[in-house]
């Protein structure tokens, strides 16, 4: 099986990296194969431009967004790596989902609406600031959710570490990196 494995953190040293690192390494020693598209890293422009809104309408992406769609393509698994910031994921990967998951690619339209066109296992490896919540949980979780379900992504997992921050217990830190191997073993 392969993930396609999509990072959004502008600090390298940030947990979230560590968590997804661990996450690549244990799926690895299982036989998984991950590509991992680290964001920030990547230079990604998570802007919608005029000119490819335009494209848009033609059913067109620029190749930036073209390459994106074949690694995607490419994997069986799609597992989005990223830290709540005020209630969603930060603007970069939102960008990505935005610019990526386009008309005729992650879905289209005929006479009975709309219809998901991908059918990647897909995990949320996420971490949060607040202590764990079930109203929190689904007030960040549940958007992005529905975007992947609108998708056709049936098979949703989640991975939420909650209470984490910079500085947060050595206890905590140490629990998230097991969660992410342990999750690791869904996506192998
Ligand atoms: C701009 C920003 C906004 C944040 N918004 C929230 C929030 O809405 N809810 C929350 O529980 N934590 C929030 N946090 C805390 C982050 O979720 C927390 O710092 C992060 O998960 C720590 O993991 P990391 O080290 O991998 O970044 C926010 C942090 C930042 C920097």
């Amino acid at each position: 099986m392969r993930t396609l494995l999509v990072v959004a953190h502008p600090d390298p040293d940030a947990l979230i990296h560590g968590l997804a690192d661990r996450f690549a390494s244990r799926v690895k020693a299982l036989g998984g194969e991950v590509d991992v598209l680290d964001l920030h890293k990547d230079g990604f422009d998570p802007v919608v431009s005029a000119d490819e809104y335009a494209l848009w309408r033609e059913h067109k992406v620029p190749d930036k967004i073209a390459a994106c769609q074949q690694r995607l393509m490419a994997a069986d698994n799609l597992v989005l790596a990223w830290p709540v910031w005020w209630a969603t994921p930060p603007a970069m990967l939102q960008g990505w989902l935005q610019r990526v998951m386009t008309n005729g690619f992650a879905f289209s339209f005929d006479e009975n609406g709309a219809h998901g066109l991908l059918s990647h296992k897909t995990g949320l490896l996420v971490n949060v600031g607040s202590p764990n919540s079930a109203s929190l949980s689904a007030q960040y979780l549940e958007p992005i959710q529905g975007v992947l379900k609108y998708c056709g992504v049936t098979t949703l997992k989640t991975c939420v570490n909650w209470g984490i921050y910079p500085g947060a217990d050595a206890e905590r830190v140490s629990a998230a990196l097991v969660a992410a191997e342990k999750f690791a073993e869904e996506f192998a």
